[in-house]
């Protein structure tokens, strides 16, 4: 049986880190959607147009090491305002989706437009500072050579561009259960993950 839960929000909010957690606890898959879109921007970076880099994209590009540079992420949000990207995506996000055994999907779109009947969804957010002092000790620890005001203006032009787009901009659909992480810890927001995803499912 398939079960989907979309995890969407603004850049660290905690996504990724709640994402997994979420499905080694209910043994489900787990896919990182903004994976698609760095690796779609990192290609245009290349010199790839970013339309063909979406339409001919290899699964085994989500394993580049560079996916994580601030750079990509700008290219990732710019190349994801094409709606062409963005459809050439959506097939695989889907079928990622319907997988037996259940999937959790995190995005910025994955309530709203993927998967809108998922029966668990949550928007996942923090105020701006968290979110950057976050990703800031992040890259930090990865030896990205960066500073705090650095990636908070990185993070909020992204989060800008990824909510004025006119296609699939960054929304909570009407359905999902909003979860502020700025006070929590990393075992807090996960329980509370847990526990809404739990009213939601049949077992
Ligand atoms: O996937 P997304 O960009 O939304 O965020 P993430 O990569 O899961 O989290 C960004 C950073 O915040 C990671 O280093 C997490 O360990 C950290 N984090 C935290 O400190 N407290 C939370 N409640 C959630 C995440
Ligand atoms: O980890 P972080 O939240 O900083 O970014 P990400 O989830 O890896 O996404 C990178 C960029 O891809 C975002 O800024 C969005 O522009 C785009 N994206 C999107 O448009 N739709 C998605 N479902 C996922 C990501």
């Amino acid at each position: 049986m398939s079960f989907t839960v979309a995890i969407d929000g603004p850049a660290a909010a905690g996504k990724g880190t709640i994402s997994r957690a979420v499905a080694v606890h209910f043994g489900f898959a787990h896919l990182d959607t903004g994976l698609l879109y760095r690796a779609v921007g990192a290609r245009m970076l290349d010199g790839l147009d970013p339309v063909d880099a979406a339409r001919t994209l290899e699964p085994s590009v989500l394993e580049r090491g560079d996916l994580r540079a601030p750079e990509v992420a700008q290219a990732a949000s710019k190349v994801a305002a094409i709606p062409e990207v963005r459809a050439a995506l959506v097939d695989f996000q889907r079928a990622f989706a319907a997988r037996a055994g259940g999937a959790v999907l995190d995005g910025r779109d994955i309530g709203t437009v993927i998967c809108p009947e998922a029966p668990a969804k949550l928007f996942v957010t923090a105020s701006d500072e968290v979110r950057a002092e976050r990703r800031f000790l992040e890259l930090r620890q990865k030896g990205v050579e960066t500073s705090f005001e650095e990636v908070l203006a990185e993070m909020r032009e992204r989060d800008a561009r990824d909510s004025a787009r006119a296609t699939a901009p960054l929304r909570p659909a009407e359905d999902a259960v909003i979860l502020d992480t700025s006070r929590l810890s990393i075992e807090a927001a996960v329980g509370a993950a847990i526990e809404t995803i739990r009213t939601r499912h049949p077992a």
